[in-house]
Order: structure tokens, then C-alpha cells, then sequence
């Protein structure tokens, strides 16, 4: 058996490095093949039809979140590890509480920003106004397709609100209820469908608790609850592995986000559970019920 892993064009960092290449040396001793392959080599395109321009895989670990090559080599008939639709519904957050909406999982009251079509335009005070008023100060702004917290804000006034709301207004964006929890949060690693471990962040002198910011991990005991309502955000996203981000405040467990393809060197480091090695052989199990 062989898998393409794929990561981005771009984009490098050692814990991108670390994420691929462990999965890789998992899958190596199941006795797996894998090849790590960069987007920028187009291994999918279309001319109507879809081109599998990396022939020879039974199944790819797709560790980037580009919706177009992870839909195409799914057209090309490639099982993708996660699949294309539940890669497209974390990378934008607003759509992931979408789904996450009307099936009993809690999430901090979150208002979509609305989209503004007028070059030039100011925010408008009505829609401040509904903000303030819906989800008081401070209140949380997040870019939809953020990454290691860096289009994540915090607002403590109607200035800085309008600021940062300005600053937005022609980029998918939303409003959300600002949870009390010290500047720490829980990330959960899910894989098929269990949870494996848990991880508590602390923030380094920010409320945004990131690794990829400066802050620290530590191990956590997941209890029923928690475990419960992460394996449920992964059943109905429909993913294979992700890390679901929680907050921990006065109304018990509130999803943050879900990450589609969570990295995982800090949890691996502090929790001593080999996460790599728990997604390889929940491939290896997939691949092989297939075949
Ligand atoms: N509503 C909130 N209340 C309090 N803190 C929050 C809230 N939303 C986010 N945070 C803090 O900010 C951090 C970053 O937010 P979030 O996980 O949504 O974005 P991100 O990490 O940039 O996204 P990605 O994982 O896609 O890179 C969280 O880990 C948490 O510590
Ligand atoms: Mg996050």
C-alpha cells in the first residue's frame, strides 16, 4: 500500500515538518509507503475532467487545508484522510459552528460579520450597536480563516471594536462572545472518532493560549463531558483526526474551533502519546476494510 502525504507550497515550520514527517515514519513501519508532496506540484487539476497528476496512491494524508487539490484528488478517486468536506468546514470557522449548530454542542454566542460589497465603506454604527448590545465588552473578533491566533482580536470598547471592525469589513469575519478562562484553553486530540489525549495551553501573557504564539502545554485529564462533546464535533464534521481548541469558562466546556489538521509536536512532547502513530494505524485500519 502507498500514501501521498501532502503539505503546503509555502508554508514551512518545524512543527509542519515534525506533523509530516512523523505521519509518514507511522505509516513506514505499519509497512506503508508514503512520498510528502508540496501542492505547489499541482497533483490534481482539471480540464473538465480530473487529472490525477500523482498516479499510483491508494490514499492521501492531505495536511494543508487548499479546498481546490484536496476536492479534485478526491474526484480522482483517492481517499483523503481528512475528506475534502470536513477539511472546507474547519477552515472557516464561521462554518464550522454552522455545523456545529442544532445538534446539542455548545459554542460561545457567535454573530456572523456581514459582508460589505462597497469599496470604501464605514461600519455601520446600527450593526456596533447590535454587537455591543448581543455580546457586551470585551468581545472577541476572528478573521474566518485565521491561523495561530493571528486573526483572533479582543475588543474592551466600542473604539477599538469599530477598529478592528473597519479594518475587516471586505474579509470573512465574526463576532463572539469573549470567555473568561485565565488566557488557557484545552486542546483535545481526536482520532476515529475517540479521543486520545488532552492537552491544557497557557497563554504567554496573551489570552490566546497558541503554541505557535509562545504559550505552554501541559497534560490534562479529559473527563466523560469533555470527551463526549469533542468525539461529538468530530462525528458530526465528519473527521478523521483533528484537535478540537476549548474553552473553559463559567458555562462549563465551550467549543473554540475545530483544526482539521491540528499540529501536533507540543501535545506529542508534553503528553507522551503518539499521536502520529494513532493516525497511521487508523488509516492503515481504513485502507484495509477497503481493500
Ligand atoms: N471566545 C473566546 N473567548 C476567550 N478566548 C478565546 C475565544 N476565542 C478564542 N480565544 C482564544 O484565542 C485562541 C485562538 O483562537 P482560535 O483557536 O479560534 O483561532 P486560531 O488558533 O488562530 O485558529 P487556527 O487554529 O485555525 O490557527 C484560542 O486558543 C483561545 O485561547
Ligand atoms: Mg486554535
Amino acid at each position: 500500500m502507498k500514501g501521498l502525504i501532502i503539505k503546503n507550497a509555502y508554508w514551512d515550520a518545524p512543527e509542519l515538518t515534525h506533523q509530516t514527517e512523523r505521519v509518514g515514519a507511522e505509516l513506514n513501519a505499519l509497512g506503508v509507503e508514503t512520498d510528502i508532496v508540496r501542492n505547489g506540484r499541482f497533483p490534481s487539476v482539471t480540464d473538465g475532467r480530473a487529472i490525477n497528476r500523482v498516479g499510483g496512491y491508494d490514499f492521501c494524508v492531505y495536511l494543508d487545508k487548499d479546498k481546490y487539490a484536496s476536492e479534485l484528488l478526491e474526484k480522482c478517486g483517492l481517499r483523503l484522510f481528512n475528506s475534502h468536506k470536513a477539511i472546507r468546514a474547519c477552515d472557516d470557522k464561521m462554518q464550522t459552528y454552522i455545523a456545529l449548530t442544532n445538534v446539542g454542542i455548545e459554542f460561545p454566542l457567535t454573530l456572523p460579520g456581514t459582508l460589505c460589497y462597497t469599496a470604501g465603506a464605514k461600519v455601520s454604527e446600527s450593526t456596533l450597536d447590535e454587537i455591543e448590545s448581543q455580546l457586551g465588552y470585551p468581545v472577541i473578533i476572528k478573521t474566518c480563516y485565521g491561523s495561530r491566533g493571528s486573526g483572533v482580536y479582543k475588543a474592551d470598547d466600542r473604539g477599538k471594536l469599530r477598529r478592528i471592525a473597519q479594518k475587516l469589513i471586505g474579509v470573512p469575519h465574526l463576532f463572539q462572545k469573549y470567555v473568561e478562562c485565565g488566557g488557557k484553553d484545552l486542546r483535545v486530540i481526536v482520532v476515529g472518532g475517540k479521543v486520545i489525549g488532552c492537552m491544557e495551553r497557557a497563554g504567554n501573557g496573551d489570552f490566546r493560549a497558541n503554541i505557535g504564539r509562545g504559550g505552554s502545554g501541559r497534560v490534562y485529564e479529559a473527563d466523560g463531558k469533555l470527551t463526549a462533546l469533542c468525539e461529538r464535533c468530530a462525528e458530526v464534521l465528519g473527521l478523521d483526526y483533528c484537535g478540537v481548541d476549548v474553552l473553559v469558562g463559567g458555562n462549563g466546556y465551550e467549543i473554540c474551533e475545530v483544526n482539521s489538521n491540528a499540529f501536533f509536536e507540543e501535545f506529542e512532547r508534553v503528553t507522551g502519546i503518539n499521536v502520529a502513530g494513532a493516525y497511521a494505524g487508523h488509516i492503515l485500519g481504513v485502507m484495509e476494510k477497503r481493500l
